[in-house]
């Protein structure tokens, strides 16, 4: 019999999407994006486009975080990160805003710009301003060489490999591998993260890539089901609190972009100022609700839910009872840091995004209407 295989076939290495190969290969993408950065057994962290200007950073009034799409979901993660371990503050903006805004940049600033393909006009135009106004400007980018990365005073790449999905998944976890590892760069040198807490943070970031291939393992085929229910939803909401309010977001956004499902994300204790209205027993649900990471106010917002009918997914860590219970769905993830938690709960949001995209025959990997890189505004 002959065997034909396509190239795309062969890129694919044997998934059937790119969307799915990418998800699955996080493990090994977060891996490599601190490869040679996280020395765990020296207890350092070794960023030469931080150190080199490692002034910049002591003496910046704030942090800008500029970035569109999921890149600007990443840098409001990365706003939590290093406010609470560097203690600096930062602002994160729709690079799209900031341009047109006349904003107030001086040379006191420093201006992050994430961006995966480091070709986004709206994030390219938005630097551009910032580098004339006299802020120093540092990029995450993950194509190397790309226009962004090519501006900036100096930067960081996200070594997750070519991401060919439109709907960003691993580019993602290592955009915030990126801003972990800034944050607790920044807050050992200037002090405000003491040694103990620094030596077990960085051993727990290390531990990251091994909770990723865990959950891929133990979530796939159970996500995969729970997808087979919602393939006629027509609403989604997503809800979680801190560190997961963006990843909120994030797994809003991948379910509207390849399903067609209108999405929302919120804080979770937004929602009695509003979206409490839109539920139902039709009204499906995703809460990200770890043990780290205002538990017990997510237990109440479950229970409003709960009260109100709503279809829960909730996504905890294993052994959880109390939101259990409480949920049609659980998706168990294994317990970490509340600062990293985003980077392992993305992983099964990202699942059920591309499986209730599937179910629906929906081009996962080009959804219409969109492009990989957004080169115009
Ligand atoms: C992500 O799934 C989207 N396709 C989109 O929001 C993307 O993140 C955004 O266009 C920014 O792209 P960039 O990271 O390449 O700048």
């Amino acid at each position: 019999q002959e065997l034909k295989l396509s190239l795309e076939q062969i890129e694919k290495g044997g998934y059937e999407h790119f969307m799915l190969k990418e998800i699955f290969e996080q493990p090994k993408s977060v891996h490599d994006t601190m490869r040679g950065r996280l020395i765990v057994d020296e207890g350092v962290i070794k960023m030469a486009g931080i150190w080199d200007h490692i002034e910049k950073f002591k003496n910046a009034n704030r942090i800008i975080i500029i970035a569109c799409g999921t890149s600007w979901h990443a840098g409001l993660i990365g706003e939590y990160l290093i406010e609470e371990y560097a203690r600096i503050p930062v602002e994160v903006e729709y690079a799209s805003e900031f341009r047109y805004r006349n904003p107030i940049i001086t040379d006191k600033d420093v201006v992050i710009a994430i961006s995966q393909s480091g070709e986004t006009a709206d994030t390219m135009a938005a630097l551009k301003l910032a580098k004339e106004r006299g802020a120093f400007i540092y990029g995450i980018c993950n194509v190397v060489d790309s226009s962004i990365a090519r501006i900036t005073d100096a930067g960081s790449y996200t070594h997750a490999g070519p991401e060919i999905g439109v709907a960003s998944t691993k580019a993602f976890t290592a955009q915030l591998t990126i801003l972990s590892l800034i944050a607790l760069k920044l807050g050992k040198h200037n002090g405000n993260l003491g040694n103990a807490e620094f030596m077990s943070l960085i051993a727990e970031l290390d531990a990251i890539p091994r909770k990723i291939e865990d959950v891929l393992g133990t979530t796939h085929e159970l996500v995969q089901n729970i997808a087979k229910d919602f393939v006629s939803a027509t609403n989604f909401l997503y809800l979680g609190r801190g560190y997961n309010y963006p990843a909120a977001l994030e797994g809003a956004l991948k379910l509207k972009e390849i399903s067609y499902i209108h999405a929302e994300g919120y804080p979770a204790a937004e929602m009695k100022h509003g979206p409490i209205a839109l539920i139902d027993e039709n009204m499906p649900i995703v809460i990200i609700a770890p043990k780290k990471g205002h538990y017990d106010k997510i237990v109440s917002n479950v229970q409003e839910i709960k009260a109100r009918k709503g279809k829960i997914i909730a996504v905890v860590n294993k052994g959880d009872t109390q939101v259990s219970a409480m949920a049609d769905y659980v998706i168990e993830i294994p317990e970490t840091s509340e600062c990293f938690s985003p980077i392992v709960a993305s992983v099964p949001l990202q699942l059920l995004a591309y499986y209730i995209a599937v179910y629906r025959g929906a081009n996962v990997d080009q959804p219409r209407n969109l492009a990989k890189s957004v080169t115009v505004e």
